[in-house]
């Protein structure tokens, strides 16, 4: 079964990817904090730094995690109001 969406905040990676172009986003923590995309459970964090690497918007789901490179690490930076 494949992954295409951030089943939190109910965003495809097609949308995401579309507003990354559109807004010029380089990292997951961008886009967590403009969609919300990766600040629920988390589980898409990986699969969004895939896509932000090599445009892919679907995936195989994977068992191990690989953690974003230090470019991609996530940041609670700009969280909470
Ligand atoms: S699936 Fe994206 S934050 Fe939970």
């Amino acid at each position: 079964m494949a992954v295409t969406m951030c089943l939190c905040y109910g965003h495809t990676f097609e949308e995401v990817k579309e507003a990354v172009k559109e807004h010029g986003w380089t990292t997951v923590g961008e886009i967590g904090k403009e969609m919300g995309c990766g600040t629920g459970c988390g589980l898409c964090r990986p699969y969004l730094a895939k896509m932000l690497e090599t445009g892919e918007t679907e995936f195989e789901a994977v068992k191990e995690v690989k953690q974003p490179s230090d470019k991609q690490k996530w940041s609670w930076k700009g969280f909470g109001k």
